[in-house]
């Protein structure tokens, strides 16, 4: 099926998805995977150390696809924060057209970003945020609704509801409707509501080409809607995980602590303990990333395989749709 929506136009890609920008997941064979297959691929800053490997990594990826990537920049609240500035820096020198930013306070980093006249997409949980993020000049929006993976923000505001008043409340400005989508039923459902096109996270992530271990997958493919867990909110941080024995103890620690103190909860929810999950595929090590959406993931495609289902299943939505209305007007004028 052919689309054209802002989405495509103004990004150059032939399929409305984009893959969302996952720590230590979103390297380069996935990027360009979901680029060579027709999405926007988009690779992750902050999985590289520094400035010089997020260079290689974008270097790795121009070779591997000629379509347009993306990088992902994420700004979140740290003690020792990474040096932004560099890693745009880096963006910026490495002719980067496409960037999606995510986190508090963007407004430096977006100057920075248009001032190099790139495509900025920012994602945002609330319409205040997104509202906020126009005024710094983005491009286009991405938004999170409660269902998504990761930081869904403290307003608990589903898809539905989130991208329709998107619609309502943001003028002109794209947006893409991200969280809980999967396949090309999800796509359509997204493109009615006013969305230029979808944001897929865990579902990327239990593809082939995701350079995590298969325990992972097969987690994500055994799981369902139920098993995720909302951790972190006591500290206004809240984040949705797969459900293991760790959430559940940081759970228990988050709703008995006294003195509420982050130190008590820091050594469950450290991301180097996640990350080992995803590399060893010890599931019960540490938390990480899944969204609700786990519920409508079945299998692990290749990346080509996905989109290309997502093309046939949107088709033949549209061709339903089409059906069942012009078979309720021709029961209309015989009544
Ligand atoms: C493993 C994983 C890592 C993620 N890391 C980031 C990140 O570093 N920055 C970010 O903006 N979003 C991150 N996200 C959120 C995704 O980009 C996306 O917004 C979310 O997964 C959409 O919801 P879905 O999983 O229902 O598709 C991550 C999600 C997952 C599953």
């Amino acid at each position: 099926m052919g689309f054209d929506t802002p989405l495509t136009r103004r990004l150059g890609i032939r399929v409305p998805v984009v893959q969302g920008g996952l720590q230590w997941v979103a390297y380069a064979e996935l990027a360009a995977a979901v680029s060579n297959a027709g999405g926007l691929g988009i690779i992750n800053a902050l999985t590289q150390p520094d400035q010089e490997h997020l260079r290689r990594e974008i270097r790795k990826t121009r070779e591997l696809t000629k379509r347009p990537f993306g990088v992902n920049l994420t700004l979140l609240p740290a003690l020792n924060p990474p040096d932004y500035p560099a890693f745009a820096e880096a963006i910026i020198d490495e002719g980067v057209r496409i960037v999606e930013t995510a986190g508090n306070s963007p407004g430096p980093i977006i100057k920075q970003l248009k001032a190099a006249g790139i495509i900025v997409i920012h994602k945002a949980t609330t319409i205040r945020h997104a509202k906020a993020a126009i005024k710094l000049g983005v491009d286009i929006l991405s938004i999170d609704g409660f269902e998504c993976a990761g930081h869904v923000g403290e307003s608990d505001i589903a898809s539905l509801i989130l991208n329709s008043r998107a619609r309502q409340e943001l003028g002109d400005v794209p947006f893409i409707a991200s969280g809980g989508f999967a396949d090309g039923y999800g796509l359509m459902a997204a493109l009615s509501l006013g969305a230029a096109g979808i944001n897929m996270g865990t579902r990327f992530m239990c593809t082939v080409e995701a350079p995590i271990h298969l325990n992972v997958k097969q987690a994500i493919v055994d799981a369902d809607e139920h098993q995720t867990t909302l951790i972190l909110r006591r500290w206004k941080n809240t984040s949705r995980m797969y459900s293991n024995n760790v959430t559940a103890k940081t759970v228990e620690v988050e709703v008995n602590s006294r003195t509420g103190e982050f130190t008590e909860v820091a050594p469950l929810v450290s991301g180097a303990r996640g990350r080992e999950v995803l590399v060893d595929g010890d599931i019960h090590h540490g938390v990480w990333y899944a969204g609700q959406v786990m519920g409508l993931i079945h299998d692990i495609p290749t990346c080509a395989e996905l989109i290309s289902r997502i093309e046939d299943e949107a088709g033949n939505t549209l061709a339903r749709l089409a059906l069942s209305s012009s078979s309720a007007s021709e029961s209309r004028s015989r009544l």
